[in-house]
């Protein structure tokens, strides 16, 4: 009887170091390929391109391969104590990083029943994240973008959004990454910010930098970039006006719009009742998302109502009864937003929310109760946590440093080490040269 080997692969970008790897499977028995699914490879690195099913095709016909399963998790272990291989077969790059802890457990595990694991030496010259590097550089197209989002939400519990106000915002979050224990971090999307939109502009948060403004410096951020968007759309406007906004995000590739259920001259939320805001009524907000859930043309993009209970004193109760008819409406999701300094309210809202049958994606923005981790915000259920302002309030007091320095002592020395160096700038967007 031939020997079991089992490959466990995420197989997203095919190359051939994957064919090599089950060439040599196939050489000490018949071949099962544990196909890691969207969420697995999402647990410790970027979502793949192609979907589940499309990577399981792509796999079932490559010669070698006798069976593709599914493995849903990044440990190997509950699908090998079930299937029993003689071998494992993996690539040997794997004794270092992430997947240390998992190779070991692969040892362990095989131990039970005299199973054996069998490194194929890594092949040079070629890897998957240098594909995905190449196909970056080529960009994206705004269906790609579009969907990126949904995807992300179905392979990971919580995303996190950074905002963005100029197209060298949205490169630092295309670009920055963080090695940790379980993986690289990095940010999954960019939140296109009224606040900082309108603050870049020198005007006040109040919607007076007006769609065909705001859709300029979006133009500018998708030129650069590949993550998805979520476009704060502040109150969306007369509903007459908020479905031609529908149709250009949707057009340009943006993934989600986020309207808040006020009306009348919109104020920064963070301002709460020390100014005049007016909440709109359950019944005309439902019409304004019903009327952009109508006006979309694919089923990708996404309405999520924002929700000004808590910001304008009113209880959890009435954030609750809102968010019930918000998503009657067709909402995709809600927001809920608050000014405290604790997350308490957030988390009592969270635990309600949770309960409600008609549950969908929970958006959150801690920029007042800023102590919060993301790790508890997740675990009260939040899908995606947005930093709406922290770019911009990082880099506006460093240029006001630099100014005065340069006014105090009438040259720029002084503050040269607080800047990037020249040669650095010159560098830092590619192609100059
Ligand atoms: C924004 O970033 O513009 C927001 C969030 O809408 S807040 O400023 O807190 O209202
Ligand atoms: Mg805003």
């Amino acid at each position: 009887m031939s020997k079991v080997v089992y490959v466990g692969m995420s197989a997203d970008l095919v190359h051939p170091g994957h064919l090599n790897i089950i060439k040599e499977a196939a050489k000490l028995g018949q071949v099962t390929v544990g196909l890691l699914t969207d969420q697995a490879i999402a647990s410790y690195k970027r979502v793949p391109f192609m979907e589940f099913e499309q990577r399981k095709q792509v796999i079932e016909n490559i010669k070698g391969v006798h069976t593709v399963v599914t493995q849903s998790t990044l440990d190997y272990v509950p699908n090998l104590e079930r299937i029993k291989p003689d071998y494992v077969v993996h690539g040997d790059d794997w004794r270092v990083g992430v997947q240390r802890k998992t190779r070991q457990r692969v040892i362990d595990c095989l131990k039970q029943w005299g199973g054996e694991l069998v490194e194929v030496s890594y092949t040079q010259g070629i890897s998957s994240t240098q594909l995905h590097n190449a196909m970056k550089e080529i960009g994206t197209t705004p269906q790609i973008r579009l969907k990126s989002l949904k995807r992300l939400l179905a392979a990971k519990p919580m995303l996190r959004f950074l905002d963005i106000h100029n197209a060298l915002s949205g490169l630092i979050i295309e670009n920055t990454k963080v090695t940790t224990e379980s993986g690289v971090k990095e940010f999954d999307g960019m939140w296109g910010s009224s606040l900082t939109d309108s603050t870049a502009k020198g005007k006040p948060d109040i919607e007076a930098v007006d769609v065909s403004s705001r859709m300029a410096t979006l133009n500018e951020v998708l030129e650069v970039t590949t993550k998805p968007i979520i476009y704060d759309g502040d109150t969306g406007g007369k509903t007459e006006h908020f479905v031609f906004t529908v149709k250009t995000l949707e057009r340009l590739g943006v993934s989600a719009v986020i309207i808040e259920d006020k009306t009348g001259l919109k104020k920064n939320s963070l301002f709460g009742t020390d100014v005049e805001q007016t909440q709109d009524s359950i019944e005309n907000f439902s019409l304004k998302i019903k009327a952009g859930k109508n006006a979309q043309a694919t089923n990708d993009f996404m309405i999520i109502a924002r929700i000004e209970s808590l910001i304008l004193g009113q209880s959890i109760e009435h954030a609750l009864e809102r968010a019930e008819a918000f998503l009657d409406a067709g909402a995709d999701g809600i927001m809920i937003h608050s000014r405290n300094k604790s997350p308490d309210e957030i988390f009592e809202f969270c635990d309600r929310y949770s309960q409600l049958p008609n549950r969908k994606t929970l958006v959150v923005v801690p920029s007042s109760y800023n102590s919060v981790y993301e790790q508890e915000l997740q675990a009260k259920g939040v899908n995606v946590v947005i930093y709406a302002n922290q770019l911009l309030r990082s880099a506006y007091p460093a240029m006001v440093n630099t100014a005065q320095s340069i006014l105090q002592h009438g040259r720029s020395a002084e503050v040269d080490e607080n800047m990037m160096p020249i040669k650095q700038i010159l560098e830092l967007i590619p192609g100059g040269k």
